[in-house]
């Protein structure tokens, strides 16, 4: 309950120097042209709002921890869109109906979930056939020493870091659910610690029943 609370606390100022070197971009790019019915999953603070276009008519911003959606309401309350709902609901169990989002969003938010295959397939159940998961995500490192350090911290890192796993595969963990990468893109987290430093990032298609897989546009 403290370290949730101490978390939710100080989340926006440990991002400060991510935000400012590169994650504001990475958010700006992957919401920017996003529209019609979108879903967040684990929204935190709400440092993904200020990205979300005009062309996005329904927001829904979903967040299972109850200091973190303090402020995420706050935030919301502050730019006062009345079509952005918070919700209280955790990726492992969507409160919603099948196929009823043009595009579920997770940004590091798959590292710390309990069970990510269950969160991916209630993603998929969601998306409506066409629709895209758009994402960021920290994943294992690829480097077999670092991948050692990163094993060797996990169980600590995860107690004092809300669950953040960090030898997660999470770009595997899309396709298995039937998720098809339409854009993938391996990318360092540069001045991010080492053992948080792999990161992951693209678009990913629920394919319509009866479709071939779309081509792999790009991956990097
Ligand atoms: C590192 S923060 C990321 C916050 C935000 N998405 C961002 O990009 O800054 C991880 C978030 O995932 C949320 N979370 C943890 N477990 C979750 C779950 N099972 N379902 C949905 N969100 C979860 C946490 O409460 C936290 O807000």
């Amino acid at each position: 309950m403290i370290r949730a609370r101490l978390m939710a606390r100080f989340y926006d100022r440990m991002m400060r120097t991510a935000e400012e070197r590169f994650l504001a971009d990475w958010r700006r790019d992957l919401l920017g042209s996003l529209s019609g019915h979108v879903l967040e999953i684990g929204s935190g603070t709400g440092l993904n709002l200020p990205h979300y276009p005009a062309t996005v008519t329904r927001l829904v911003l979903s967040e299972p921890d109850p200091f973190m959606r303090r402020q995420l309401q706050a935030k919301v309350a502050d730019r006062a869109r009345n079509s952005v709902q918070v919700v209280d609901c955790a990726a492992e169990k969507l409160d919603f109906p099948d196929a009823s989002f043009d595009t579920v969003v997770s940004t590091l938010v798959l590292c710390s979930v309990r069970d990510p295959q269950r969160a991916l397939a209630e993603i998929r159940r969601v998306l409506r056939p066409g629709g895209n998961l758009a994402y960021f995500e920290h994943v294992a490192a690829d480097n077999p020493r670092t991948l050692r350090w990163q094993r060797l911290v996990e169980p600590a890192w995860k107690f004092l870091a809300g669950n953040c796993h960090l030898t997660r595969h999470t770009h595997e963990s899309i396709r298995q659910a039937g998720l098809d990468p339409v854009r993938t893109e391996h990318v360092a987290m540069t001045p991010a610690p080492m053992l948080v430093r792999r990161a992951v990032k693209g678009l990913a298609r629920r394919v319509p029943a009866g479709a071939a897989s779309a081509p792999h546009l790009a991956k990097v």
